[in-house]
């Protein structure tokens, strides 16, 4: 594979659902698939399927299809899910335990290793095997297991100064739920993923209110 250094983002977002689905097909026994049936499955087009492979060089053979298990291996390689960055967590809350306690990190190249709170109450409680530490710990423990990944499950206010923090002790990556916008522009090197689980309930709703407004519109009003 070729490293390119002008994949769009677009492109990159599409990446892991490709790998899920060629996961999939892999458990169902199914070793090599065409662009054709490829995009059938996954409702996108077979040519953008073929677009998007092209920016690394793309795997597919003409007339042979793409082998399933070396395209999986291909694409996980290009997202590193077998890298095991070593990621800590801010904030042991409500999200912050669902995400210690619920996610594989494993399966998407990440290994949590540490989890902080500032509320004292909670250290020393364990969520999925790993205990809280308090802040005063961060340090030193960031010396020691080096993170590059923060998960910020803090509020927006406590957000600022621990980003400061963590990038100082190293982090080089941050997924962000804290509705704090990072000023990506002043931190190079930095990477930001920022989720807001509420944009993609409100796409939601506006998917419900436009085909309700499809509906009720005669045909004149569209
Ligand atoms: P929570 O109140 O249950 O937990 C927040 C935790 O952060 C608390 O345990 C608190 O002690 C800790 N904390 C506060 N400042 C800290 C600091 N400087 N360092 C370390 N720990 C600190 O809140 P919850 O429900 O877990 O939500 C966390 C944040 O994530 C909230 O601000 C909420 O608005 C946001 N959120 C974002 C979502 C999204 O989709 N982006 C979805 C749900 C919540």
């Amino acid at each position: 594979m070729s490293k390119n250094e002008k994949v769009s983002k677009s492109v990159i977002r599409r990446l892991p659902r490709y790998y899920r689905f060629l996961g999939e097909l892999l458990r169902e026994g199914i070793t090599k698939i065409s662009s054709r049936e490829l995009a059938e499955r996954m409702s996108v087009t077979a040519s953008q399927i073929r677009q998007d492979l092209n920016c690394f060089g793309g795997f597919g053979q003409q007339g042979y299809g793409y082998n399933v298990s070396e395209l999986r291996e291909e694409i996980g390689a290009i997202l590193g899910v077998n890298a095991k960055h070593a990621a800590v967590l801010i904030g042991a809350g409500n999200l912050g335990r669902a995400l210690a306690v619920h996610l594989d990190y494993a399966k998407y190249g990440c290994r949590l290793c540490g989890i902080f709170d500032s509320n004292e109450k909670l250290t020393g409680a364990s969520l999925g095997g790993i205990r809280v530490s308090p802040l005063s710990d961060l340090e030193s423990f960031c010396a020691k297991a080096k993170p590059v990944i923060a998960i910020l499950c803090i509020p927006k206010d406590s957000a600022p100064d621990i980003c400061e923090k963590l990038i100082s002790l190293g982090v080089k990556a941050f997924w962000n739920f804290s509705h704090y916008d990072m000023p990506q522009k002043n931190l190079p090197g930095v990477t930001v993923e920022n989720v807001h689980l509420g944009d993609s309930l409100m796409a939601l709703c506006y998917g419900i209110t436009n085909s309700e407004t499809e509906k009720t519109e005669s045909p004149d009003q569209m």
